[in-house]
């Protein structure tokens, strides 16, 4: 299996600047790339995943750095529960390369494997193909539509329901436009980690967990994502109520300069070419 590489690790590094003694949240620990590079600038790490199967990474970081880190096995809007305010917060979404390359987690349908997607396997939500089971036609194609873009919806929706696909070839066999494959695969994991939900609640957290002059920082993968940490950002860094009248210098949150990955590391990391990073420092008390 393939090890994640990190992506957008020097601009997300960048973004960051003097890290050192600095308190920051890592939501996405996954291979522990982006945890690993901020304790090795001097700062002390809570890392989010919900992922069970990264433990024994997050152990080794454990045994490595001892108290300057700290593991938490959950989803990351848990971050509101967290009982202090924080230099960074940093998100690195989607789903990790072990995720997609474990064909058996039903991510992929390069491999064959049940139609499962859940990033947390012990978790009591549905996977893909319960849920498919129990959405009707017109919920799966909004789910089809929203979250993956996918052209003839509601005929495909109905396709599925009909078969009711237990395995990731059953699925892909459905699918008769080969360029909606991925877009479906992506709906479907979308829903059944209740991605946007997850990404909607930490974001709210964030403005409180944040101190002043910290920053948050994201690295998105996909056009649906960016719209909404993009949209977010937006909200924070315009006056409230004067939406058409952005006064920045009055807003509780400034812009950081977005950035997309050079040439370079697309050719070194494909699944790096569809990344953009945006931030927000947050520069007064809300
Ligand atoms: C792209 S990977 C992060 C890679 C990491 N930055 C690195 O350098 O190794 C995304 C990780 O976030 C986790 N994840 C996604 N959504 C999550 C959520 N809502 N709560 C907690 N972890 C989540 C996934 O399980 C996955 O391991």
């Amino acid at each position: 299996m393939m090890k994640h590489i990190p992506v957008l690790l020097d601009a997300v590094v960048n973004a960051l600047g003097d890290i050192r003694g600095a308190h920051i949240v890592d939501c996405t620990f996954g291979a522990g790339g982006y945890t690993r590079a901020f304790l090795n600038a001097g700062a002390d790490v809570i890392a989010f995943d919900r992922d069970s199967t990264v433990v024994p990474m997050a152990d080794e970081i454990k045994s490595e750095f001892g108290e300057r880190f700290t593991f938490v096995p959950r989803p990351f809007s848990y971050l509101s529960e967290l009982p202090d305010k924080y230099d960074a917060i940093v998100f690195d979404l989607g789903i990790s390369s072990m995720q997609i390359d474990n064909s058996e987690r039903g991510f992929s349908f390069r491999g064959n494997a049940p139609l499962d997607m859940r990033m947390d396997s012990s978790a009591q939500c549905d996977n893909a193909a319960d849920l498919i089971k129990k959405l009707s036609v017109s919920e799966l194609t909004q789910i089809l539509r929203d979250y993956g873009d996918v052209s003839r919806a509601g005929i495909l929706a109905r396709a599925i329901k009909d078969k009711m696909p237990q395995t990731t070839f059953a699925l892909r066999d459905l699918i008769y436009n080969p360029r909606d494959i991925a877009p479906v695969f992506q709906a479907l994991r979308i829903a059944v980690n209740d991605e946007f939900g997850e990404i909607r609640r930490a974001l709210s957290a964030v403005p409180d967990k944040l101190k002043t002059n910290g920053k948050c920082i994201c690295v998105t993968f996909h056009s649906l994502e960016d719209r909404l940490v993009k949209n977010t950002f937006r909200e924070w860094t315009t006056v409230p109520g004067a939406a058409y009248m952005p006064n920045v210098s009055d807003a509780p949150f400034s812009l950081i300069k977005p950035q997309t990955p050079t040439s370079g590391e697309v050719v070194a990391n494909p699944r790096a070419r569809s990344a953009h990073m945006r931030g927000v420092i947050k520069i007064r008390e809300i």
